[in-house]
């Protein structure tokens, strides 16, 4: 039986890697209070270890498919993250030059990058096509053609893959479903034949990957079984066609985690296995798999330190010191985060709404959510926060971005300060009237 209360709390922190002591909550052995009361509040920490199971977890499951796991970088960029990542062995996946920048300043060759995206940039294509990246998943054939057009112009073969819209429904938030048809992701299916004809023509393109992303927090393998059969028979078709050149099968990322107590634990990765196996060989080709949240989701949290308490129009609310700016995902998509005292002292609970300081109603972590008396000055833990986290913070209302600080083996250290108030405006002009240059 799934249990929602203390057991399903207990899972939550051990999907983490935290333990619980009188003295609180630990991660690889750091009391968590500790980091706040060192680092400050709010603050993102990172479970190195868990992060190494997660990998490890992923390949045990697909040890028997050749493949390749390439993190997807969107889901948490900080270089201690990435080295992390690059030391396992994994590639890369981006969304952007600046990623690729990220990518090899943590180590990664140009060479076990992947460059996915709707919406490339001709300078982004240069700069990543002149640094030798390995694959560009291309998405549409005008994005194709100014590829090519790059590639030509800086005399460098580059391999393509071609991101498919494989048209099927998946069970998750609508902001985070990409392949279902009528949105804007992927070459649609009638346009594939289009797009790898002119790779076949193009001498400076090389078509090594048919792709797909089937969307985020997916937690049913039987979506990719369906858009997964999909492509197989394209890449039959396109070898009957011709092509010759295919060296993988990209299956995106996706796979979910558990956020909330009772859930299920998230995407089993061997019953992904199970149904990415043996289509992967009917194509005979290995796989390319870009998983992002499943790697570093559960490795996060988020802590911050409660301000006030307060009770207004029937209900408690408790005012914490981070925001919507900190943790965008409770606001953006109604997102659950597990929010649990970093030192529990067995008080009573009840329902409370858990908000930050921005000016907006709809700044929260959590509506309504039974949680002991805690009292200001005490520290609460959102879990679940290392993917999509810190990464999608803002300066909004003119707030510093949290401090990063990974944990391991019982040693920590913080590997992006918080970010300064004066370092958010000093490349901005105080006096404009001073610089207006005229029209022309
Ligand atoms: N590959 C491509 C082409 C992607 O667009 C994404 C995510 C991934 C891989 C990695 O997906 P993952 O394994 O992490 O699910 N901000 C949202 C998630 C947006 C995901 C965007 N694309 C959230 O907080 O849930």
């Amino acid at each position: 039986m799934r249990d929602s209360g203390e057991a399903g709390k207990m899972a939550l922190l051990a999907d983490a890697g935290i333990t619980v002591s009188k003295e609180g909550l630990a991660m690889a052995g750091v009391p968590l209070a500790h980091l706040a009361r060192e680092v400050g509040t709010p603050v993102y920490v990172y479970n190195a270890e868990t992060i190494r199971r997660q990998f490890r977890a992923l390949e045990a499951a697909f040890a028997t498919i050749p493949h390749r796991v390439c993190y997807a970088v969107k889901a948490n960029s900080n270089l201690a993250v990435l080295r992390l990542m690059h030391d396992l062995g994994a590639g890369a996946d981006l969304v952007s030059a600046g990623e690729m920048r990220r990518a090899l300043a943590a180590g990664f060759s140009a060479q076990s990058l992947v460059f996915s995206g709707v919406g490339k940039t001709a300078e982004e294509l240069e700069e990543t096509v002149s640094a030798g990246i390995g694959q560009v998943n291309v998405e549409s054939l005008e994005e194709l053609k100014l590829l090519g057009a790059v590639a030509a112009r800086l005399d460098r073969t580059t391999s393509v893959g071609i991101r498919v819209n494989p048209d099927v429904t998946t069970d998750t938030h609508p902001y985070i479903s990409t392949s279902h048809g009528g949105i804007k992701f992927g070459v649609p299916h009638d346009q594939v034949r289009a797009a790898a004809d002119y790779v076949r023509d193009h001498p400076y393109l090389r078509l090594t990957a048919v792709a797909m992303h089937l969307g985020s927090q997916l937690l049913d393998p039987a979506p990719y079984a369906e858009a997964l059969g999909k492509l197989v028979a394209l890449v039959k078709a396109l070898r009957a066609g011709g092509v010759s050149t295919l060296e993988s099968l990209d299956i995106g990322g996706g796979l979910g985690i558990r956020y909330q107590p009772g859930a299920g634990p998230g995407m089993d990765p061997a019953a992904l296995a199970a149904v990415v196996g043996p289509l992967a060989a009917e194509a005979g080709l290995p796989v390319t798999m870009e998983p992002g949240r499943f790697l570093v989701g559960s490795a996060g949290v988020l802590l911050t330190e409660v301000l006030y308490r307060k009770h207004s129009g029937g209900r408690d609310f408790v005012i914490v010191d981070a925001a919507m700016n900190d943790l965008l995902r409770p606001s953006l998509y109604k997102a659950h985060h597990e929010i649990v005292e970093v030192v529990p002292a067995g008080r009573p609970a009840g329902p409370v709404d858990v908000v930050g300081p921005i000016c907006e109603t709809g700044d929260f972590l959590a509506l309504e959510r039974t949680l002991p008396k805690v009292e200001p000055g005490e520290r609460l833990a959102a879990l679940c926060a290392g993917a999509y986290g810190f990464a999608m913070s803002s300066n909004y209302n003119t707030r510093g971005r949290a401090a990063e600080v990974i944990v391991d083996g019982g040693r920590w250290a913080v590997v992006r300060p918080r970010e300064s108030v004066d370092s958010l405006f000093a490349s901005e002009v105080a006096d404009p009237f001073a610089t207006l240059s005229d029209n022309g």
